[in-house]
């Protein structure tokens, strides 16, 4: 059951539910706080979501003011707001719900202040009792920051009924052994229901719609098995290099860690989960757990044969030098880090047996593109063969497979393919697609993942948040691989920057006769 206060509210398209609690988000200096959290609450309170009653607490170590604090984030709000321009009196009006408080996390003595300032905050708004925490920090001070508010009443015990959220931006450990650990250090103040492990990906509107497509529709879901799916490429490909201050983080990560272990899964799982009897955050979890737990990789002494990981080299990319993974800011020079990672898998249960899953995630790549793409069998018949020339060169052109592609980002659409007559004479086939393009569908631009998932922990929603015992699953996955090529000291294959990733990953598909996509954009 939620605890939050609903209020409803006549709002132009129909009834908007407003939510309050107060907000401390941890971090509060951070480039998330800035970029993502901050924008995010302020489209919700603009779209009618947040109530006048949720103040939004910003806690770090800096010192500042209330009104420093503003002021940075009326600049990060005018930079990053989704929509239209933001008029000075929205923002008047937003940022009465804005204060800092001052507190180095790590520093116990200074909790009783700072518990003072909160409360006093929250009996002022009129929401005691009802507290989300965002921990935007490193996550070396997830446990000591939980333990800490803990102690000092800020996070009230596990069988109280006041409402306590509390919400952990990933990496949720490094691998099977410390997210256990994590877990089980949360778990001594929190209940399950109380930690909302955000996973962006699972905010983004066009993964929320694999669900509804293939659940919400007949005709497309008896397709969606062993009997008609030839194979399935998830790709998550970006063409950034390593941000600005993070190769410190990449380096100690890695393409497996910081995308596949979490995002790719994510994907996977939606794609190739049951249907849940009721659309509800334990009974669409457990789907997705169940798809998690009969992953099946190769054997593990032939990690190799299944799992390629790839690192970036210099390249030129439209007539500019990119420097390599190795020359990127806080990386070591000698670094073994894949940048790049790919892998076939299969879904061992009833559904899916014998399809092979494609996997693969990777920095520098030719485009940022995420999508999801499911070719089906051919005819069993070749009966449209034709011989088609184009000046000397003659092809035998058949049918080919059907490919129902779900594009994520960006130009986000869905769309089949499929073989027509070519006007003419003779039965000349011709490939074509039917798309869907929420650009041209919808007037109504794409809510940011934040927003939704925001509001999901306002209104006490955990369906979009990854549980304990699925993150235990994708670690237990990738965790041999991990400890494989970090034990052995497997070199990554190298791939020129810009490119579509190293050869092997290619023989990883060739040998069953496939190949990879490359998007369309
Ligand atoms: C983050 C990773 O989780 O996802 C980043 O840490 C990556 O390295 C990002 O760039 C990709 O997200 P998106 O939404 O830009 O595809």
């Amino acid at each position: 059951m939620s605890h939050v206060t609903q209020t409803f509210q006549s709002s132009g398209s129909g009834v908007t539910v407003q939510e309050d609690a107060a907000i401390l988000i941890f971090g509060a200096s951070g480039d998330l706080t800035a970029r993502k959290l901050i924008p995010a609450l302020f489209t919700l309170w603009r779209e009618g979501f947040l109530s006048k009653q949720t103040p939004v607490i910003g806690v770090a170590r800096r010192d500042k003011t209330t009104e420093s604090f503003r002021n940075e984030m009326h600049e990060a709000v005018s930079k990053h707001v989704r929509g239209n321009k933001l008029s000075d009196e929205e923002w008047n009006q937003f940022s009465s719900q804005i204060h800092y408080s001052k507190l180095d996390i790590t520093n116990t003595e200074q909790y009783e202040k700072f518990n003072e300032e909160v409360i006093q905050l929250e009996n002022q708004f009129g929401v005691s009792g009802k507290r989300i925490v965002y921990l935007a920090t490193s996550p070396a001070l997830f446990l000591p920051t939980v333990q800490a508010m803990h102690e000092a009443g800020l996070i009230p015990d596990k069988d109280s009924d006041e409402l306590l959220r509390v919400v952990f931006e990933k990496p949720f450990g490094h691998d099977l052994d410390s997210a256990r650990e994590l877990s089980k250090g949360l778990f001594r103040v929190l209940r399950e229901d109380q930690i909302y492990r955000i996973d962006h990906y699972l905010g983004k509107e066009t993964v929320q719609n694999i669900l509804l497509f293939r659940f919400g529709n007949a005709i497309f879901e008896p397709l969606l098995n062993r009997n008609h799916v030839e194979h399935i490429q998830v790709t998550v490909a970006e063409s950034q290099g390593i941000e600005r201050g993070r190769g410190g983080y990449y380096d100690q990560s890695g393409a497996l860690r910081d995308v596949l272990q979490n995002h790719v899964l994510q994907l996977l799982c939606l794609m190739a989960m049951d249907p849940p009897s009721l659309f509800q955050a334990e009974n669409i979890r457990d789907e997705k757990l169940k798809v998690l737990q009969v992953l099946t990789p190769g054997h593990p002494s032939k990690i190799n044969e299944w799992a390629v990981p790839g690192q970036f080299t210099e390249s030129k990319i439209k007539g500019e030098t990119v420097p390599g993974y190795r020359q990127e800011e806080r990386v070591n020079p000698e670094s073994l880090r894949e940048t790049y990672v790919a892998m076939k898998v299969f879904v061992d249960n009833w559904r899916w047996a014998g399809v092979p899953f494609y996997l693969r995630t990777g920095k520098r790549l030719p485009e940022r593109v995420t999508e999801i793409a499911i070719r089906f069998k051919l005819p069993p018949l070749h009966l449209f063969t034709t011989v088609e020339c184009e000046g000397d060169i003659c092809d035998l052109v058949g049918a080919q497979p059907n490919e129902l592609i779900f594009r994520i980002q960006p130009n986000e659409s869905i769309s089949l393919s499929f073989s027509t007559k070519r006007p003419g004479m003779q039965y000349q086939i011709h490939p074509v697609t039917m798309d869907f393009c929420y650009g041209s569908a919808f007037e109504q631009g794409l809510p940011e993942a934040y927003e939704r998932l925001l509001l999901d922990v306002l209104r006490g929603d955990s369906t979009l948040f990854t549980r304990s015992d699925e993150l235990e699953a994708a670690w237990k996955f990738v965790t041999p691989v991990l400890d494989y090529w970090e034990n052995s000291n497997i070199k990554p294959e190298y791939y020129p920057a810009g490119s579509w990733g190293p050869e092997a990953s290619d023989q990883l598909l060739a040998k069953q006769g496939h190949h990879w996509r490359i998007p369309e954009l």
